[in-house]
């Protein structure tokens, strides 16, 4: 009877310890694409200096498991999208990988996810869309005939897995990987009691249509907003939900209405171009703020088509990284610049109350519309002269006479300087292809400016929002 207490009392311990562990708490991700990022020791510190109980990384670098080793910190782990389609069809291969990327670290560090691939459904590639369940599969049973049953296999998606999202009770998978992929994936994800792993950022929606939707909403800063889905009458009070709840709906469409959704990424950028609406460190510590209150709260909040829910969560990202592609916000998803210092205080645990935070105010928001002014596309700073002048000659062929006045003689000929002629390049190009979704990027050779590079009579073509 004494023992029998006991043990129950132990049972219920540990059961109350494992779903916290489940719970509420907060991990971050930590890119890599930046050429000057910190090592994996210092970048652990500032891990554990902004309170995160999980981290998670787009490969299995040792050095950087090796730094969570005996930390209690939770680690997620990738396989390269690069390797699926070899994996799918190729026990051994899944067995090599986990035995070279798992088992080394596993008894040291908390590795508790193994993501195989990263937005895969997001790529146009759909061999390797075919391929994914099937590699997924494969992982999970070398992981379990080398007896490890702590690590839940998953493959984190985006939101453009939907086709259709409004109102979230209309959410749909797309029809091109629905059957294919999505059912497979569920019916995996179900039997594993394992995540569906998703990418959700509100900034993605509002930006491209900031008339339509309100910033509060989409910052979780809205206290009088509410939307109320017609068919279900479940009531929203910001976009964050409502995206969460399209997915479950559509994952109910497919006959699982049950699998948990762990948030793979979110976040907001603290910077991005000039052409860019509302990213900017107030925007950014705003929203992290809020999500972090949001999915920390005791009890669990959920969401209005799964309240109380627990939401398990990734913060994206640690650092600014400046070698990923794209436009500017793009680099600009860092709660730390590459030299260490906090873009702005954030505490991942929930446990910093809004008063503290407003002892340090943040910098005033100023591109929160957007900007009416003209701008131009120049060569970036240290811009390699090799790739430069390639990049120059592409411009060149492309739209109706680009290059015309850096000819000789002509009124932007002088300087003649392959800097002064690129800028005017990738200006004329921007001018006429922005419309046309061209952006000024060039492969980090371009760069935008609000600044007019016009000089005497050559007059720099602009672009107006
Ligand atoms: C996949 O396997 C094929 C055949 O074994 C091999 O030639 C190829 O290099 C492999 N691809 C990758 C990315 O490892
Ligand atoms: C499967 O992977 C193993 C281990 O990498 C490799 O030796 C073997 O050649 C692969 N089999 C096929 C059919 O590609
Ligand atoms: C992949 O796309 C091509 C071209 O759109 C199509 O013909 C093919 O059937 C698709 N394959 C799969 C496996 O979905
Ligand atoms: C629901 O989604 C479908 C596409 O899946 C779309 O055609 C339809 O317009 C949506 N309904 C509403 C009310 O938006
Ligand atoms: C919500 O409150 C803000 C500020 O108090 C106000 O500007 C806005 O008009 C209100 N919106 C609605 C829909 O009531
Ligand atoms: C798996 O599916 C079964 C049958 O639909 C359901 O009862 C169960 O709750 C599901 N489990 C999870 C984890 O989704
Ligand atoms: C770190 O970098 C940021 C952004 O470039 C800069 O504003 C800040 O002053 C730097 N801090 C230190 C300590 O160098
Ligand atoms: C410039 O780019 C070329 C081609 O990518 C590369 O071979 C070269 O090393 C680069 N030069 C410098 C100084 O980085
Ligand atoms: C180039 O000119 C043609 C004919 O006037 C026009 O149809 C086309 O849209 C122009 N191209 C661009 C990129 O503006």
């Amino acid at each position: 009877m004494k023992t029998g207490l006991v043990s129950l009392f132990i049972f219920f311990h540990l059961l109350s310890i494992s779903s916290a562990e489940m719970s509420s708490k907060v991990g971050i991700c930590y890119g890599q694409l930046g050429s000057n990022l910190p090592s994996p020791p210092e970048s652990a510190k500032l891990i554990k200096s902004v309170k995160a109980a999980r981290v998670k990384i787009y490969d299995a670098n040792p050095d950087i498991l090796k730094s969570f080793k005996n930390t209690g910190i939770q680690v997620s782990i990738m396989v390269p999208n690069e390797i699926i389609n070899n994996i799918s069809s190729n026990g051994s291969l899944a067995d090599q990988w986990v035995r070279t990327n798992v088992l080394p670290h596993y008894r040291y560090t908390k590795i508790r996810y193994l993501l195989v691939g990263n937005e895969i459904l997001s790529i146009p590639d759909n061999i390797t869309w075919s391929n994914l369940v099937p590699a997924m599969r494969k992982i999970r049973s070398s992981l379990k005939a080398l007896g490890i049953r702590k690590i839940k296999v998953g493959t984190p998606l985006a939101m453009d897995v939907l086709q259709s999202s409004f109102p979230p009770s209309n959410g749909t998978f797309r029809s091109d990987i629905s059957g294919s992929v999505m059912k497979p994936m569920l019916q995996f994800l179900n039997r594993t009691k394992s995540f569906f792993f998703l990418d959700a950022y509100t900034y993605f929606p509002w930006s491209s249509d900031p008339k339509n939707i309100n910033l509060d909403y989409a910052l979780l800063e809205s206290r009088n907003i509410t939307y109320t889905d017609p068919v279900t009458n479940l009531a929203y009070t910001n976009l964050f939900d409502q995206m969460i709840d399209a997915v479950i709906f559509a994952m109910k469409r497919l006959g699982y209405p049950n699998i948990r959704i762990f948030i793979g990424e979110t976040g907001w950028p603290n910077g991005g171009d000039f052409d860019q609406i509302g990213a900017n460190i107030y925007n950014a510590a705003t929203y992290n703020r809020n999500i972090v209150k949001k999915l920390t709260s005791k009890p669990s909040i959920g969401t209005p088509a799964r309240p109380g829910w627990v939401l398990p969560s990734f913060v994206f990202s640690l650092f600014n990284e400046n070698q990923k592609p794209g436009p500017g916000t793009e680099r600009h998803f860092g709660l730390f610049y590459p030299n260490g210092s906090k873009v702005y205080e954030i505490d991942l645990s929930g446990e910093t109350s809004e008063e503290e935070y407003k002892k340090k105010p943040l910098p005033k928001p100023t591109n929160n519309e957007l900007y009416k002014g003209k701008i131009w596309c120049v060569a970036a700073k240290g811009a390699n002269r090799s790739e430069l002048a390639s990049a120059l000659s592409y411009a060149c062929t492309q739209g109706n006479k680009t290059c015309d006045p850096i000819q000789p003689g002509k009124a932007c000929s002088k300087p003649d300087s392959l800097v002064w002629h690129a800028s005017y390049a990738f200006s004329s190009y921007w001018a006429q292809f922005k419309r046309l979704g061209g952006t000024c990027y060039f492969n980090k050779l371009a760069t935008q400016t609000i600044k007019d590079p016009s000089y005497g009579s050559c007059k720099f073509p602009s672009v107006t929002l």
